[in-house]
C-alpha cells in the first residue's frame, strides 16, 4: 500500500519459514487468486484513505477466505472498507508507545499486558466496524489493535515489522504459524531444485547461457544454480579491469574453475579500462566510463558464443521490488536498478535469472547449501566500478596497486579479529593527498589512506563502526610499514546520511 518498510515485511515473513510475494495492490486480486495462498497483510503507507490517490485494494481480498493482517494504513484502509470510521488526529503520532494488550489473540498469541511498539501514522481508528472489537490500545491510541474473530481479521495500527516494536517478530510469527496455520517449514534452499527445472524448461536441450561472473555473492550463487541446471553450457565470463581487491581473480578462478569444474572465461582487459580512466578524476565521469567499458567488453566476449541466446544474471527479489516501482508501483522510486552495468537491449538475449525471488539472506544461505566457499557467500558488497571510486584522483596501476595492498591490510586483520560478521563493509580508501612524515630519521612525502568501516542493515542508511583501539594501531602500523606510497592512516567517522559508504 505504498510502504518503504514493503520489504522489510516480506523478509520478517520468510524469516519465519513462509513464502512471502509482494504485489502491488493493482495486481493483488490477480496474484491472490493465482496461488495457494494461506494468508494477506497489508502493509502501511504515506496516504490518508480520503485522498484522492490513495492506494486501493479490490474488497473482495477481505473475501478470500484467508487472514488478513492490515498494519498501519492497511488497517486504517480495513475499517474504513467496512463501514468503520477513520479520522485525521491533526498531529502524527511519531516514535515508540506503550501498548495494552485486551486480549491473546491474533497476533497477540504469546504477548500480553503492555508492550512497545513503533507509531508512525497521522490518521487513526475512531469507530469500528460492525464485528470487530479492540485487542490493544494505548494513551494516545484507542483502537491500537482490532479484530474479527470468525473472520480472522486483524488490524494493528503500529509496526510490528520494524525491530523498535520489541515483539514484533512474535506477533508476525503468531498471525502466520496460529492463525494462517502456516507450519514454518519454507527453507531457501528449497528454491534450488525449483529453479534448475525452470532453467532446464526455458534453455530447452541445446541453448547455452552466458554468465557476467563478478565473483560477489549474488553472481557466484545465480551461475552455480544454472551450472547445476545445464551444465557445461554455461559460459561464465569474469572481467579483469584493473580495479579488482587483491586475491579476487584467483579466488574466482579457483572457485569456479577449480572445485566446481565450469567454463570460465577470465578477459584481461586491465589495460583497456586503465586507458580509458587516463586523466579521468570527476567521480560520474570515471563511473559512466567504467559502465560503457565493461558493456564493450562483454559485448566483444558474446559474439565468440554463436548459441548462447541466454544471458544469465544475480537480479535479486529487492531489485525487482524497485523495478517494479520505478514502473508503476505505489513505492516512491529509490535508485532505478541497471543489473550488469545496464546492458544494451540490442545483445538481444533473454534473461536467466534464478535469483529473481529471493533476499540476500537467503542467497547466503542457498550458496552455502549449494558448498560455495566462506570467502564468496560471507564477502562484503563491492561496488561495480570497484577501486577506481575508493582511489581517489588519477587512477594509475601503482596507485591502484598502493590501494589493494593497504585494502588487504584492513580486510584481513578485521576479519582475524573476528568482527567482519558484525560489519556491512570494512575497506580502504586512498586519498590524493601527500602529507609530510618521519620514518626513521629520514623524511617521508606521501599519500594519506581513510579507513572506511560501516555497520548497515541494508546500505541504505548506516553508522559508522567503533573499533578496539589496539586493531585500529595494529592496521595503522601494518599500513605504514608494509606499503609504500603511504605514510598516514586516517579513520572516517561518518555515517550515512549525511555520508555515502563509498567516498566517491
Ligand atoms: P553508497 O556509497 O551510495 O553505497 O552509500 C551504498 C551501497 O552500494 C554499493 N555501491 C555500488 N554497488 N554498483 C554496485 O553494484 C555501484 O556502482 C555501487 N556504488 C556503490 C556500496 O558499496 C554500498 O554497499
Amino acid at each position: 500500500m505504498g510502504a518503504q518498510y514493503a520489504q522489510l515485511i516480506a523478509r520478517r515473513v520468510r524469516e519465519a519459514g513462509v513464502w512471502s510475494e509482494i504485489a502491488p495492490p493493482a495486481r493483488a486480486l490477480e496474484r491472490a487468486r493465482a496461488m495457494n495462498l494461506a494468508g494477506i497483510i497489508l502493509s502501511g503507507g504515506p496516504a490518508s484513505v480520503y485522498a484522492p490517490d490513495a492506494p486501493v485494494v479490490p474488497r473482495e481480498l477481505l473475501d478470500l477466505g484467508v487472514p488478513v493482517l492490515g498494519i498501519c494504513y492497511g488497517m486504517q484502509w480495513i475499517a474504513h472498507v467496512l463501514g468503520g470510521k477513520v479520522e485525521s488526529t491533526g498531529k502524527r503520532e511519531f516514535g515508540r508507545m506503550s501498548i495494552a494488550i485486551a486480549a491473546q489473540h491474533g497476533p497477540f498469541e504469546t504477548v500480553d499486558g503492555h508492550t512497545v511498539v513503533w507509531m508512525s501514522h497521522g490518521d487513526s481508528v475512531t469507530a469500528l466496524p460492525s464485528g470487530f472489537v479492540a485487542l490493544a490500545s494505548s494513551d494516545t491510541c484507542r483502537f491500537a489493535a482490532m479484530e474479527h474473530a470468525a473472520r480472522k481479521i486483524y488490524g494493528l495500527q503500529f509496526h510490528p515489522e520494524v525491530s523498535h516494536t520489541v515483539r514484533g517478530r512474535e506477533m508476525l510469527d503468531s498471525f502466520l504459524h496460529a492463525t494462517c496455520g502456516l507450519a514454518g517449514d519454507w527453507r531457501p534452499d528449497a528454491i534450488v531444485e525449483r529453479e534448475v527445472a525452470k532453467i532446464r524448461a526455458q534453455v530447452g536441450e541445446h541453448g547455452e547461457v552466458i554468465f557476467g561472473l563478478s565473483g560477489g555473492v549474488d553472481s557466484s550463487v545465480a551461475a552455480v544454480i544454472v551450472h547445476q541446471a545445464i551444465g557445461a553450457r554455461l559460459h561464465c565470463i569474469f572481467v579483469d579491469n584493473g580495479l579488482l581487491r587483491k586475491g579476487e581473480r584467483e579466488i574466482v578462478e579457483r572457485t569456479f574453475r577449480g572445485s566446481f569444474h565450469m567454463d570460465l572465461t577470465v578477459v584481461d582487459a586491465s589495460k583497456r579500462f586503465l586507458d580509458k580512466l587516463a586523466g579521468v578524476t570527476d567521480p560520474e565521469q570515471k563511473r559512466k566510463k567504467i559502465g560503457h567499458e565493461f558493456v564493450e567488453v562483454f559485448r566483444g566476449e558474446a559474439k565468440r558464443f554463436k548459441n548462447a541466446h541466454y544471458l544469465g544474471q544475480g537480479t535479486l527479489y529487492p531489485d525487482v521490488i524497485e523495478s517494479v516501482a520505478a514502473h508503476g508501483g505505489n513505492t516512491a522510486v529509490i535508485k532505478s536498478h541497471h543489473n550488469v552495468g545496464g546492458l544494451p537491449d540490442d545483445l538481444d538475449m533473454q534473461l536467466v535469472e534464478p535469483l529473481r525471488e529471493l533476499f540476500k539472506d537467503e542467497v547466503r544461505a542457498i550458496g552455502r547449501h549449494l558448498g560455495l566457499p566462506e570467502e564468496i557467500v560471507a564477502r562484503q558488497p563491492f561496488p561495480g566500478p570497484g577501486l577506481a571510486v575508493r582511489c581517489l584522483g588519477e587512477q594509475t596501476p601503482q596507485r591502484l596497486h598502493v590501494l589493494r595492498e593497504a585494502d588487504h591490510i584492513v580486510t584481513s586483520e578485521i576479519e582475524a579479529a573476528g568482527l567482519h560478521k558484525a560489519l556491512w563493509q570494512y575497506f580502504a580508501v586512498l586519498l590524493p593527498v601527500k602529507s609530510v612524515g618521519v620514518m626513521g630519521d629520514a623524511r617521508t612525502y606521501e599519500e594519506a589512506c581513510v579507513l572506511r568501516v560501516v555497520t548497515s542493515e541494508d546500505a541504505m542508511t548506516a553508522d559508522w563502526a567503533s573499533l578496539p583501539h589496539e586493531l585500529l594501531a595494529k592496521i595503522s602500523n601494518r599500513i605504514i610499514n608494509e606499503v609504500r606510497g603511504i605514510n598516514r592512516v586516517a579513520l572516517d567517522i561518518t555515517s550515512k546520511p549525511p555520508g555515502t559508504i563509498e567516498w566517491e
